[in-house]
């Protein structure tokens, strides 16, 4: 569909969703860097123009420059936002990523591997016997969020709150066209969140397990030159980010091989392939669309001026089927060749959780293949898409499948000491890349 003036507007309709990287090539070809009169905003939609933009020293990420701007029910939300890394410019962001990036090194993620497979094979022993499963609300919403609350230490009990939480606030960030009763759930939401994490992190009787995320941020909270609003700022992003996108990508990449049968098979032929297989899946339907930046001052971007203040929409999902960078771009290649896709941004604010993200999307994948080989949509309710502009993602994605003869242990993937067992007859369980080293 060509727009007489081409605005990036339509994305945010579910019937545009379906047939969302068309619409991206249209505008892509109409041009790689335009301004859009409804969104008030420029919109970058070529691979060089976004790749580029995201280390440009003159856009800055600042989302809220003026708080007293923003209308008064999405101020609050606003204020602890901007004490967020992913909303903060250098000096700044050095400081605010510091204090928890070593969470996320990588040898803290690979600590988690073991704790990841046990929760994919427990969500999967729980669904096999009925041979039916909303892969949206039984495996990607759970397992991320599972994750990410392991490692700041949240009670099972408390994880549903923190869940009901997240999403609001993630549906404010992802559509700034909310009413003002949304945007005041989401800023409540948050508040919510901020006093539950005040509270876990200082909790007497629960000390934090050593090397745990929470130790690092309980650490770094007692020393006094911390400002402890940022710590806790940053540990709601985490929550958020760390469970809204892995969702996302576990439903979109799971869908895309639903619709690809022949790359699923070649998958489960050569698990060797999965960790490329992640990262096509990843620049094949990306769970986040749009990085926000703002001018500091007048600049040049791919040939046009730039002026201070104006907004630029870096839309990743468009870059990602750039053909000047992916021959190509629309087939599910698992062996293309090169070509960086910018599903995880790039540049300073490259996102911290990429090797955590890999991770649970490459066990999540191999789980799937292996003990469900026949996986089908259940043809009951097509695939719905959530509504945002900025995040992509499904609301529910039904499933069938022939219940794995082991449903009712759930061990086959994963013996009592970590080690591979039998997979799937067709592959080679000794050769799979997501199972410990017995
Ligand atoms: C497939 C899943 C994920 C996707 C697609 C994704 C995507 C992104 C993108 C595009 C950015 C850069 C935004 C920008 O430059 O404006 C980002 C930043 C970030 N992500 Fe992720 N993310 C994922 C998973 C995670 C996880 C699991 C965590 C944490 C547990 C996480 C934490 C972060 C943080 C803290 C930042 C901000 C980094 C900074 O500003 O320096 N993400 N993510």
């Amino acid at each position: 569909m060509r727009t007489a003036t081409p605005s990036l507007l339509p994305a945010f309709r579910p019937r545009i969703q379906e047939r969302l990287y068309d619409f991206y090539e249209e505008l892509r070809t109409t041009d790689e860097l335009f301004w859009d009169r409804h969104l008030s905003a420029w919109i970058a939609t070529g691979h060089a123009v976004v790749s580029s933009a995201t280390g440009n020293p003159g856009l800055s990420s600042v989302r809220y420059p003026d708080l007293e701007a923003v209308s008064e029910e999405l101020r609050p939300l606003a204020r602890v936002l901007s004490r967020q890394m992913l909303y903060s410019d250098a000096p700044d962001h050095a400081r605010l990523r510091g204090l928890i990036s070593k969470a996320f090194s990588p040898r803290a993620v690979e600590a988690l591997r073991a704790r990841i497979l046990e929760a994919v094979d427990r969500i999967i022993a729980e669904a096999a016997p009925t041979g039916r499963m909303d892969i949206v609300a039984d495996l990607a919403r759970p397992l991320p969020l599972t994750i990410i609350c392991d490692l700041l230490d949240v009670p099972e009990q408390d994880r549903p709150a923190l869940a009901s939480w997240s999403e609001p606030v993630a549906e404010a960030i992802g559509n700034s066209r909310l009413d003002a009763d949304r945007n005041r759930e989401a800023s409540q939401s948050m508040a919510d969140m901020l006093a539950y994490l005040r509270e876990l992190l200082t909790r007497p009787d629960n000390p934090p397990a050593p090397h745990s995320l929470r130790a690092l941020v309980t650490a770094q909270a007692e020393n006094t030159d911390q400002d402890p609003d940022e710590l806790l700022a940053n540990c709601a992003l985490l929550l958020i980010a760390g469970h809204e996108t892995t969702t996302h990508f576990i439903g979109n990449a799971t869908l895309a091989l639903l619709h690809h049968p022949d790359a699923a098979k070649r998958l489960r032929e050569r698990p060797d392939l999965i960790p490329a297989a992640v990262e096509e899946l990843l620049r094949y339907d990306a769970p986040v669309q749009l990085m926000l930046r703002r001018a500091r001052h007048d600049l040049d971007l791919a040939g046009r001026t730039v002026a201070e203040g104006q907004t630029v929409l870096l839309v990743c999902g468009a870059a990602n089927r750039d053909p000047a960078v992916f021959p190509d771009p629309h087939v599910l290649d698992f062996e293309r060749p090169g070509g960086r896709h910018m599903s995880f941004g790039h540049g300073p604010h490259f996102c911290l959780g990429a090797a955590l993200a890999r991770l649970e999307g490459a066990i999540v994948l191999e789980a799937l293949l292996t003990r469900l080989p026949d996986l089908r949509t259940d043809g009951t309710e097509p695939p719905q898409w959530q509504r945002s502009l900025n995040f992509r993602g499904l609301t529910r994605l039904d499933v069938a499948f022939t219940p794995p003869s082991d449903a009712d242990t759930g061990t086959r993937a994963l013996s009592a000491d970590g080690s591979p067992n039998a997979l799937d007859p067709t592959t080679d369980a000794g050769a799979c890349p997501f199972r410990p080293e017995p």
